[in-house]
């Protein structure tokens, strides 16, 4: 079979800004930080409430401003800066105010911790001219990027399901604050599939889910799910995720599915499996052939979810900056549609099924 064409790089702004990062906890040294560091993007400086976890990683990263405070954090960026807030989604509504009036903002995902919180931080931003986005980057991935390029020419057909399914063993003791929160599974992990999701289907009419605890991890509110997400008759999408699967790497999964009328594309994230080391990604797409038996294709995808997609969400942002007419994918007027994706998830777990008549 003739090898398509496959794109899957980033479009990065003309003149990249400087980056003032709040927040020095894990995912800014395991991916934002090496993803700025890949694009070459200058980091100015570096806050947390705790000062010396942002002194480690003013170390380890070469950043030559360590700030004590975000005041001060805001009062000594360089002009044209960027902020790339990375603290969790309960400290938001409190700290967005501190940020210059039309300043631009990298905001962490998930945008508050419930709808409400999400309708506060959108007011916030509105208020204060903003141009600020929510850090789904998974839209960004490079193999996601690929999948959408292949879709976009044509190659598929019509694209008509989207099948994500996580069995993995996720150490959630590593983000201790999840332990207080009264969402976990799909306020912080699955919303990134109900994003990415979205993006290829747009605005489900309705979403079914139920998220369960886990005998072994009773302390979570929730770490297993199973969504739905409705777009009437023809098109299907479904994510389950399960993060409680302790039995070794045999049966472990991590991949996305997208089928059309004419193929389709399976993606494997090694990112989550044997956590925290990581596999190795799989890309592969099978096109249909009059006659021929259906072939899968493997494709080698530079760059993968954690650190590379976080270069995406960033340049989009400095490229919106660089010129409003830009597209800004994860905008917050759109990832409010996903927060309330997700707040749509959690109630139809708690009062969704239908009751079964045995009589
Ligand atoms: N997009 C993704 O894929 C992804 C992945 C992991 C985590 N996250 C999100 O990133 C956020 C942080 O996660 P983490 O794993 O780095 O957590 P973490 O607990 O390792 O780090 C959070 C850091 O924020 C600091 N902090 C809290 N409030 C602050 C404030 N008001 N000002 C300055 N610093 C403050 C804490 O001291 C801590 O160092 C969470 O909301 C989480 O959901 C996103």
């Amino acid at each position: 079979m003739t090898a398509i064409q496959i794109q899957y790089g980033h479009t990065m702004p003309n003149q990249s800004r400087p980056i003032v990062c709040i927040g020095a906890g894990g995912i800014m040294k395991d991916a934002h930080l090496p993803a700025y560091r890949k694009a070459g993007f200058e980091v100015a400086g570096i806050t947390d409430l705790n000062l010396q976890k942002a002194d480690t990683l003013a170390t380890t990263f070469d950043i030559p401003n360590v700030y004590e405070s975000t005041e001060q954090a805001v009062t000594e960026a360089p002009t044209h800066s960027v902020f790339d807030i990375a603290v969790p989604a309960s400290a938001l509504t409190e700290l967005l105010p501190a940020f210059p009036q039309g300043a631009g903002l990298l905001i962490q995902k998930p945008m508050g911790e419930d709808i409400a919180q999400a309708k506060e931080i959108k007011a916030i931003c509105k208020e204060r001219e903003f141009t600020a986005a929510i850090n789904f980057q998974m839209r960004f991935a490079p193999p996601v990027i690929a999948a959408r390029n292949i879709i976009d020419d044509g190659h598929i057909g019509e694209l008509h399901d989207i099948e994500i399914r996580v069995t993995v063993y996720t150490p959630w003791h590593l983000w201790d604050f999840l332990e207080k929160c009264a969402r976990v599974e799909i306020l912080y992990h699955s919303i990134h599939y109900i994003d990415l999701i979205r993006s290829f289907f747009g605005d489900p009419q309705g979403v079914y889910a139920k998220t369960v605890k886990h005998p072994k991890m009773m302390n979570m509110a929730d770490v297993r799910s199973n969504i739905i997400m409705d777009y009437g008759e023809v098109k299907r999408a479904n994510i389950t995720a399960n993060h409680a699967h302790e039995y070794g790497l045999e049966h472990q999964e991590s991949y996305l599915k997208f089928e059309g009328t004419q193929g389709a594309i399976k993606i494997r994230l090694g990112v989550l499996m044997d956590y925290p080391e990581g596999m190795a990604d799989a890309f592969e797409y099978c096109i249909l052939r009059e006659g021929k038996t259906p072939e899968w294709v493997s494709v080698n995808i530079d760059g993968t979810w954690f650190p590379d997609a976080f270069i995406g969400t960033m340049a989009s942002l400095m490229r919106k900056l660089e010129d409003p007419s830009n597209e800004l994918p994860t905008a917050i007027d759109d990832a409010y549609k996903t927060m309330a994706c997700v707040e749509a998830a959690y109630h139809s777990s708690v009062y969704g099924s239908t009751p079964v008549l045995y009589t």
